[in-house]
């Protein structure tokens, strides 16, 4: 007999009688979570996420690799809801230069801004806990916008929803209905700051708490966003990774069928440890893929500085310029004008000396408004 995760309640939404599904409260229970569908792969991933953090010492700043990392998590996010943008329209968006799909960069700058808020608060002794408040305050952030207007940006929904399907009717999955849902979300922010020494170890009470939320689906739109932005909230809140350098929604965009798949399969077979085993072994493969990332990273950037400092012909400027293109990988001559406050026959001197030395190129091939890009450096972000 498989654990039962929760209850089927009915409801009539649009004149048709619908079942609902209203989750147990964490942790699993009767049976309890098999600790061998955890014990060694939290070994493994908990060790993935310190060896990240070690790395990061590699480069000058780890502002540096937080720019790129940040980006990457808002855009893999964003992808698996459906937007379309690319890491260098995001760079492209931020030097000022021109961008297609320039509704799809919203979301994802949206997205980027709501995590940032979110850390802020983490980080500022006033700032909220981790929270449903803090929680409707990054959704208000992220649905911010056209695309977001009608979704009820920053609200608790008011009414029933359902994942796939046309209707209720024929979904696959009704989340509880929205009379339900203050308890239940009550019953996770209990979970979430229980001090209780039975539980599980941290990140497996991340991959918990993710499925809970997105159970309870407690948004008109946004869920699975604002879901995989909690875990990197939880993260950092429990010492996990201090900084967001994963980017674990590569790892659950490029498995999206098996995660959602495994989702489901909590509500309709119980099966809780095939989703954590899931979890956790994406928690290592991501965070063994952001060290790899960053020794590139770190031997790209040694390779061109050396190079840099090889050349007899580069100036102060020079210098100051590469500084910035791990946080500026493209841009004009205006931009690197405005940034350096220099004039224009300097910044574009500089901007020829590092295209001279193979480091940047301009990529549009007219005599006018160039655009300048730290080519190998995008590419290696981009793959
Ligand atoms: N069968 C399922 N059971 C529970 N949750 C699911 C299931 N299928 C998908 N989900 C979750 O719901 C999310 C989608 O919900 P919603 O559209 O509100 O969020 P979103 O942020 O707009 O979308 P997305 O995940 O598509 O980015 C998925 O990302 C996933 O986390
Ligand atoms: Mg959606």
């Amino acid at each position: 007999m498989p654990r039962s995760t929760g209850t089927c309640v009915t409801t009539t939404t649009l004149g048709e009688p619908i079942r609902a599904f209203v989750p147990h409260p964490l942790p699993p229970a009767a049976p309890p979570l098999a600790p061998t569908c955890f014990v060694d792969l939290n070994r493994q991933a908990e060790l993935a996420l310190a060896r990240l953090a070690g790395v990061s010492g590699l480069v000058a700043s780890v502002d540096w690799l937080l720019y790129s990392a940040i980006r990457k998590e808002a855009l893999l996010t964003s992808q698996i809801e459906g937007t379309q943008a690319t890491l260098t329209d995001l760079f492209d968006e931020e030097a000022g230069l021109e961008v297609g799909n320039i509704d799809d960069v919203e979301e994802v700058t949206n997205c980027l801004r709501a995590f940032r808020w979110v850390q802020g608060q983490l980080r500022d002794p006033q700032g909220l806990p981790i929270s449903v408040r803090l929680l409707c305050e990054a959704h208000r952030l992220l649905l911010d916008g056209v695309r977001g207007a009608g979704k009820q940006p920053g609200e608790l929904r008011r009414s029933q929803n359902w994942i796939g399907g046309t209707r209720p009717g024929n979904a696959a999955f009704v989340p509880p209905p929205p009379q339900q849902m203050a308890d239940l979300l009550t019953d996770l922010e209990r979970f979430i700051h229980a001090a209780d020494a039975d539980l599980p170890p941290p990140l497996v009470k991340v991959a918990l708490i993710h499925v809970q939320f997105e159970t309870i689906h407690p948004f008109l739109d946004g869920n699975g966003r604002i879901g995989r932005l909690l875990i990197g909230a939880l993260l950092e809140h429990w010492g996990l990774l201090q900084q967001p350098l994963m980017v674990l929604s590569g790892y659950l965009r490029r498995h999206q069928a098996e995660y959602y798949r495994r989702l489901s399969a909590i509500r309709t077979e119980g099966d809780w440890e095939g989703w954590v085993s899931f979890f956790l072994e994406g928690v290592a493969v991501a965070a063994a893929d952001a060290v790899r990332s960053i020794i590139e990273v770190a031997s790209l950037i040694t390779a061109d500085r050396k190079r840099l400092l090889a050349s007899t012909k580069a100036g102060p400027v020079s210098y100051r310029l590469f500084e910035l293109l791990p946080m500026m990988p493209r841009f004009s001559v205006a931009l690197v004008r405005q940034r350096l406050e220099t004039t224009f026959p300097t910044a574009s001197a500089a901007i020829h000396l590092l295209e001279d030395l193979g480091i940047v190129a301009e990529i549009t091939g007219q005599k006018k408004n160039r655009v300048y890009s730290y080519q190998a450096y995008v590419e290696l972000l981009s793959r």
